[in-house]
């Protein structure tokens, strides 16, 4: 059995749809973080389950909002923490801690548009193929070495919405099987065999 935690900010169909994948394996979601107020992925925890905890960024630093999360994290001790819309920059202090042992997901093929508006500037470019970007997080903003991008080839006819439901479609494909690949791999490793 490994353990994930997961950060988000927002809607968190990426953390149901990670939640719900795990659910005939051995691995479990142990804890959901988030730091917005009125965001709906805390009801999907409490409808799949899985504890949560909000972590507010407002009126204080990054970094004593961040100590907040370290303390739950340690408390949770999972494996692996999957970013799943979390809308911040953590700091050298959580990368290193957790070195190697977190992931994001971005919809966009990066490098290119970073940041939180990755759909609509892809849509708005006059690029051919988008899609989307599973990577390991370090301090910058959606950078970290590549772990998967998955691509298609627009027509050039389809509306923002048609764009934004295809990247979905593909992030909720995609996502929980690379966690899942990562959860076992740590299984693995952890169980010598
Ligand atoms: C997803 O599209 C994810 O790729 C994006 O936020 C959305 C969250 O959706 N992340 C970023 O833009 C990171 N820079 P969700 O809350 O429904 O999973």
């Amino acid at each position: 059995m490994a353990k994930a935690a997961f950060l988000a900010s927002g809607n968190g169909s990426n953390f149901q749809a990670i939640c719900e994948a795990m659910e005939n394996t051995s691995h479990q979601p142990v804890v959901l973080i988030y730091d917005r107020k009125n965001a709906k992925v805390p009801e999907r925890a409490r409808e799949l389950e899985v504890a949560s905890r909000y972590v507010p960024y407002a009126g204080r630093s990054r970094e004593k909002a961040e100590e907040t999360i370290l303390e739950i994290l340690d408390f949770f001790n999972p494996d692996l923490i999957v970013l799943a819309g979390f809308m911040r920059i953590l700091t050298e202090k959580v990368i290193s801690r957790y070195e190697g042992r977190i992931i994001n997901i971005h919809p966009s093929l990066l490098p290119a548009y970073p940041g939180t508006r990755g759909i609509e500037e892809s849509y708005l470019s006059d690029d051919k193929e988008l899609g989307i970007t599973i990577h390991l997080v370090d301090e910058g903003l959606d950078s970290g070495t590549i772990l998967k991008q998955v691509s298609f080839r627009r027509e050039g006819t389809e509306t923002l919405s048609e764009i934004e439901e295809r990247i979905h479609t593909l992030e909720h494909t995609w996502y929980p099987r690379v966690v899942l690949e990562l959860l076992d791999q740590i299984e693995t490793e952890a169980t010598g065999r």
